[in-house]
């Protein structure tokens, strides 16, 4: 794996490529100034700010997405920055051009900060490494890359657990799915381990469970029933099927009635769990829809605070590169 910088010597980050080290202070605060943008009533609202005014921001998604990549476009746009959502298809990029060399033309636009999703693990990193050597002070954010990380979702969900559970250092915290292909699994884990969560567990058939699954200090499990047990947050997965090089799994059927999240098997729970999802759900597989749509599923609110978290980090971001 690509390896890049995200914190310069002030301690300040600089780039957004990975929950993996980035230092328990800086999650909090981004969890902290998330809370500043946010209004609780009868509705959650979000508050402008001018912190982004005159700076423009490129989204730039080789990869689908209907949640980040609007919730980021939100983001910027209510932190007032000109926002470019960069069209990958219509682009040079279909006649060949390099990212590397698409990544210069938009430097040479006066870009400020690039928002990136791409199939291939470490394409944040490597363009991050580039953005060190030849434009410091543009940040990055990793918006997904391959089954490596996706730490905005990451933080997102650590705010909503946070939102409905204040406390991280009691909590019983399971992802059930498919792990192996999932870069939220491993930026959730690496979150969840640095804000102090004492009980992680993953559940997954063993084809869905990365084999060196005990190094990242979780207890892994293949009956979703015992995995479940006592939980307090309980994160569903889909299938990643554009990331299987091979079938792991006999069919969808089979996989719901093995490992879907049922009605029946959200008793085995704490009684007040919290069901979080990263989207997009595949109800009837990983999830049924009496459980998607019940009290214990915070899923859509994951999607508004979403928006908050996005503005935090570009904040704090913009506050590094001056
Ligand atoms: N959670 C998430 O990454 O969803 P999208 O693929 O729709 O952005």
């Amino acid at each position: 794996m690509i390896k890049t910088k995200q914190i310069n010597k002030s301690g300040e980050l600089i780039h957004l490529i990975s929950t993996e080290g980035i230092p328990k202070s800086i999650v909090l605060e981004i969890l902290d100034r998330t809370s500043n943008f946010l209004n609780f009533g009868e509705k959650i609202t979000i508050q402008n700010s001018p912190v982004l005014k005159g700076k423009t921001v490129f989204n730039i998604f080789f990869e689908s997405s209907t949640r980040t990549s609007t919730t980021f476009e939100i983001a910027a746009k209510r932190l007032s920055a000109d926002v470019i959502n960069f069209n990958v298809p219509n682009s040079s990029a279909a006649k060949g051009e390099s990212l590397l060399d698409t990544v210069d033309n938009l430097i040479s636009m006066q870009a400020n900060m690039f928002v990136i999703r791409h199939s291939q693990s470490g394409a944040s990193a490597l363009i991050a490494n580039h953005i060190n050597l030849v434009a410091p002070g543009i940040n990055i954010l990793n918006a997904g890359d391959g089954s490596h990380a996706h730490p905005t979702q990451a933080l997102l969900d650590m705010y909503t657990i946070r939102h409905f559970k204040q406390d991280f250092s009691y909590l019983s915290v399971a992802i059930i799915g498919d792990i192996v292909n999932s870069r939220v699994a491993r930026s959730d884990i690496h979150a969840l381990s640095t804000l102090g969560v004492p009980d992680i567990r993953v559940i997954a058939p063993k084809t869905l469970l990365p084999p060196e699954v005990s190094k990242f200090g979780v207890k892994s499990f293949v009956n979703i029933e015992e995995g479940l047990s006592g939980v307090d947050v309980a994160i569903v997965l889909r299938l990643q099927r554009e990331r299987m090089n091979s079938p792991s799994l006999p069919s969808s059927e089979e996989y719901n009635k093995l490992y879907g999240l049922t009605k029946e098997r959200l008793v085995k729970c704490s009684p007040d769990v919290i069901v979080l999802h990263p989207g997009p759900m595949n109800r009837g597989i990983e999830i049924d829809s009496l459980v998607a749509d019940s009290s214990h599923a915070v899923i859509l609110k994951q999607v508004t605070f979403g928006i908050a978290v996005r503005m935090a980090v570009m904040e704090i971001l913009n506050r590094a590169s001056l």
